[in-house]
């Protein structure tokens, strides 16, 4: 099948072009059957290869080009396999998107797309709209349309106006803070209500060796000061975006067969019934997060500070605590779920 990545040059979309060459559990073995077979090896104690992945075909799409760095990373990873190549897509407009499902007949999109800076998005609310109410509702429209299958990443963030003292499951509902959580939240409920066959999948605190995220900032910020202060009172779990591409591939592979799938969009369901939580397993503070980054990476140097979230100024408040519950993602696709400081390990080993 043709699978559409969209926001592929993203931190999850260029973890999706290694795992679809095979590089998710390893060097690059060159077919997206190597990759769902290694995505089956590396979280199943099932390692049967599904018998239609060497059909698959993935198309890589994102607004403007991969960057110069990002291309030199996929290749450090992943070697001559690794797709490189971007169809330009813009995933807001609606009749760009059906053209090109229509034209390469993509059977599933992986919406990897989406305004991701929470801050930006409370200065920016039309365009964090934009990007995550209509578009994730504009690739529903087009699977709806193809009878195929969209997968959409979503967030912790839509949790962050109550109070967890547990692990947050699936069917809870929302109450977001600021604009990101609130236009993630409405666009979960947009893909319900056009009614494609859908799995939506919510993480929590990505890190990877692309783009910006938390580990890259603190290897910057250990290296070039003698102290640096992070806040602890605010607990989650880190999501290495290697282990959830991985992830995807095998709920692709699932969906095709029919162990995970959306209902008919006519029968009665649950909100929450293809809504599935996947983090890496364990939790801590993003204090915790930056000492077992430092201590991964050496920097010894660098003196790190708890500190309370009110002592960094942010027109948005912070989930206090949204460890996602994954026993749901478990039990559907028999997955072993690796540790954060585990993965951690291995993000660390590719960039130093
Ligand atoms: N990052 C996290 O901590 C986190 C946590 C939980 C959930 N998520 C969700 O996981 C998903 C992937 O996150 P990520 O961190 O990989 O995101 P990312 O690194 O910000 O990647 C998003 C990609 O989408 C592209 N894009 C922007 N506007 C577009 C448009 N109109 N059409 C097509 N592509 C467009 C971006 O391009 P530009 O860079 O040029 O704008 C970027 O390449 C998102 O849905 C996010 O909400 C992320």
């Amino acid at each position: 099948m043709t699978i559409l990545v969209t926001g592929a040059n993203g931190q999850l979309g260029c973890w999706l072009r290694l795992a679809a060459s095979g590089s998710a559990a390893g060097p690059a073995a060159g077919s997206a059957a190597a990759s769902l077979t290694a995505a089956k090896n590396q979280f199943s104690a099932d390692g049967t290869t599904p018998s239609h992945a060497a059909a698959d075909q993935f198309l890589f799409t994102d607004i403007a080009e991969l960057s110069e760095e990002s291309a030199a990373m996929l290749r450090r990873l992943g070697g001559e396999a690794v797709d490189l190549s971007t169809v330009r897509l813009d995933v807001t407009d609606l009749s760009a998107v059906r053209e090109l499902v229509r034209r390469e007949r993509v059977q599933a999109v992986v919406n990897c797309a989406g305004f991701t800076n929470v801050d930006a998005a409370e200065s920016q609310p039309e365009l964090a709209e934009l990007l995550n109410v209509t578009a994730p509702e504009n690739l529903a429209l087009a699977m709806r349309e193809a009878g195929g299958l969209l997968v959409h990443v979503s967030t912790d963030y839509i949790f962050g106006a109550r109070v967890y003292d547990t692990s947050i499951g699936e069917e809870q509902p929302g109450a977001p803070t600021g604009v990101y959580g609130l236009t993630k939240l409405r666009g979960e409920e947009a893909i319900r209500r056009v009614g494609c066959r859908h799995v939506i999948l919510r993480t929590a605190w990505l890190f990877s060796e692309f783009g910006r995220n938390f580990v890259r900032t603190m290897l910057r910020l250990t290296a070039e000061r003698p102290q640096v202060k992070v806040v602890d009172d605010q607990r989650g779990t880190p999501t290495y975006a290697g282990d959830l591409a991985a992830v995807i591939l095998q709920i692709l592979t699932a969906a095709e067969s029919a162990a995970l799938s959306a209902p008919d969009a006519s029968a009665p369901a649950a909100d929450s019934a293809n809504v599935f939580n996947f983090t890496n397993a364990g939790e801590c503070t993003w204090y915790e997060f930056a000492c077992a980054i430092a201590e991964a990476a050496g920097r010894t140097a660098c003196e790190i500070l708890p500190c309370r979230s009110d002592e960094f100024p942010s027109p948005v408040r912070r989930p206090a605590y949204s460890v996602l519950d994954k026993s749901k993602i478990r039990a559907a696709l028999g997955l072993a779920i690796p540790a954060w400081r585990d993965s951690l390990r291995k993000c660390l080993k590719s960039i130093l």
